[in-house]
């Protein structure tokens, strides 16, 4: 039952406190047509609707979530405590600077270290999400070029196993794409990618490791061929969770990049935010960012150069993120970062490896935090689909790997574990796939109709997609 129809006019639980400045009225012209519905329920009614409704959903706090591309890790309950504190959550971003010194000194210590773990040399926090950050750094590197008077460069490279949002943000930025296929170990294709290097190359983005989960060997020489035909290359930090604090994107030749805080840095997400998908770049980019922090004698401050993109979003970003983001880093510390990303390669190799007399890797290597199977096969044999694996999960509690995703492996399912998750939990999970498996070639017709234990069961997607009903009509 919706919130609004539990709602019963007059009960309420306001616990606002008495207005205490004069209260102005809209002028006639402003005033809504209609009644503004809000819902009224008692605290204990309230209450009790948020609970069932989580209950219904799954998250990390409910059991393993090994989905692919999202790392979503366990996310330490003090990053929560710090976050809440009063002096952050009581300030207003119009506050002057000289009243919010210790916010600004959490973003300049929140930088320092990213930049140190990145190779980077300055960052904004203001992108809201890695597709944001994206955005950001493809106008970062349209603002380089045509400060150069270089008008010709027109199309950023992005290699076909790229998250869809790197082709997007690229036609957002106002560039065409140059799709290059990945060659046969899932890795850039060089021959491929040094004919497409021209003068009309703005740049290219790449994730590394990328969405199959492989470290590309080639990276240096990859970047090389870019700066090599006068464009930058853009380092999609998704992926981070398996390199940080072991290489940096700054070393492999990449001159900017976003990271996703709310991956990597450890912030409860999915279900749409807050996010936090900070860009860091070299020095040669700068003075094209949105305001950053410069030190001052005595304090911090905002300022925006003269050839900045912009402000990409209103006042700092989502800074409480970043504030979680900070007591990460400051709970692992130097030692604990590389370690966090080391246990999330091992933790992925060891499902592989125990999964693969069964499932078809795509690629049969040693994997990074995540690794893609093909159930190509099983399908062809079976009849049942990666969607039907997934649905199987949902009965046995764990979250579903990401489906069909890359798009250049067929029936993939794309699986995360992260480095949180304890050896009894993967090997409960590895048990899972492979009854999951016998299940397929014995009783193919129960996984069709899988999940049988969940509040809702099989949906009808197409019918959601083609059909979606996004807004409650209120009678
Ligand atoms: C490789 C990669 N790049 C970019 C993004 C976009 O990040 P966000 O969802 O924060 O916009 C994602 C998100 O899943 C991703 O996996």
């Amino acid at each position: 039952m919706l919130v609004f129809e539990k709602s019963r006019p007059g009960r309420g639980c306001s616990m606002l406190p008495a207005c205490d400045v004069e209260i102005v009225l809209p002028k006639e012209k402003d005033k809504r047509e209609l009644a503004l519905h809000m819902p009224e329920l008692s605290e204990n009614e309230l209450s009790r609707h948020y609970t069932e409704l989580a209950k219904k959903s799954h998250g990390v706090n409910d059991g393993f979530y090994p989905l692919g591309s999202c790392t979503m890790k366990y996310n330490p309950k003090i990053n929560e405590d710090m976050a809440a504190l009063p002096g952050f959550t009581e300030v207003h971003p119009l506050q002057p600077a000289h009243t919010v010194q210790g916010c600004m000194e959490v973003m300049k210590e929140t930088e320092e270290y990213l930049c140190e773990i990145t190779g980077m040399d300055h960052m904004t926090f203001q992108p809201a999400a890695g597709a944001h950050g994206e955005f950001t750094g493809l106008l970062l590197i349209k603002a380089y070029h045509e400060s150069r008077g270089d008008k010709k460069r027109t199309k950023i490279i992005v290699p076909d196993s790229a998250h869809g949002t790197n082709p997007a943000s690229a036609v957002m930025a106002g560039y065409s794409v140059v799709s290059i296929p990945s060659g046969e170990d899932g890795c850039v294709d060089l021959e491929k990618l040094r004919a497409v290097a021209g003068d009309d190359i703005a740049g290219l983005m790449l994730t590394n490791p990328n969405t199959v989960g492989l470290f590309d060997k080639n990276i240096l020489e990859i970047t090389n061929i870019v700066h090599g035909c006068g464009g930058l290359c853009y380092y999609d930090g998704a992926n981070l969770n398996a390199v940080m604090g072991t290489v940096r994107p700054g070393d492999m030749g990449f001159d900017v990049i976003h990271l996703n805080l709310h991956k990597t840095f450890s912030t409860p997400h999915g279900g749409g935010g807050p996010g936090s998908g900070p860009v860091g770049c070299k020095e040669c980019l700068t003075e094209f960012l949105p305001s950053v922090l410069v030190e001052g004698e005595e304090t911090l401050s905002f300022v925006k150069s003269e050839h900045s993109i912009g402000e990409m979003k209103s006042f700092y970003g989502n800074f409480l993120v970043v504030v979680r983001a900070l007591t990460y880093l400051k709970t692992l510390g130097r030692e604990g970062i590389p370690k966090a990303s080391q246990n999330a390669v091992l933790n992925a190799n060891y499902m592989m490896n125990k999964l693969k007399d069964l499932y078809t890797m795509a690629y049969d290597e040693v994997c990074m935090h995540e690794f893609v199977m093909s159930l190509s096969d099983l399908k062809k044999k079976t009849g049942v689909s990666a969607m039907d694996i997934a649905k199987g999960l949902l009965d046995n509690g764990i979250h579903p790997p990401t489906m069909y995703f890359p798009l250049i492996v067929d029936e993939a399912l794309m699986v995360e574990p992260t480095e949180t998750e304890s050896r009894e939990t993967l090997d409960e999970a590895i048990q899972v796939f492979r009854n999951l498996y016998e299940m397929a070639e014995k009783e193919a017709e129960s996984l069709h109709a899988a999940p049988v234990t969940t509040p809702v069961t099989r949906l009808d997607e197409v019918g959601a997609a083609r059909h979606p009903v996004l807004r409650y009509q209120f009678s």
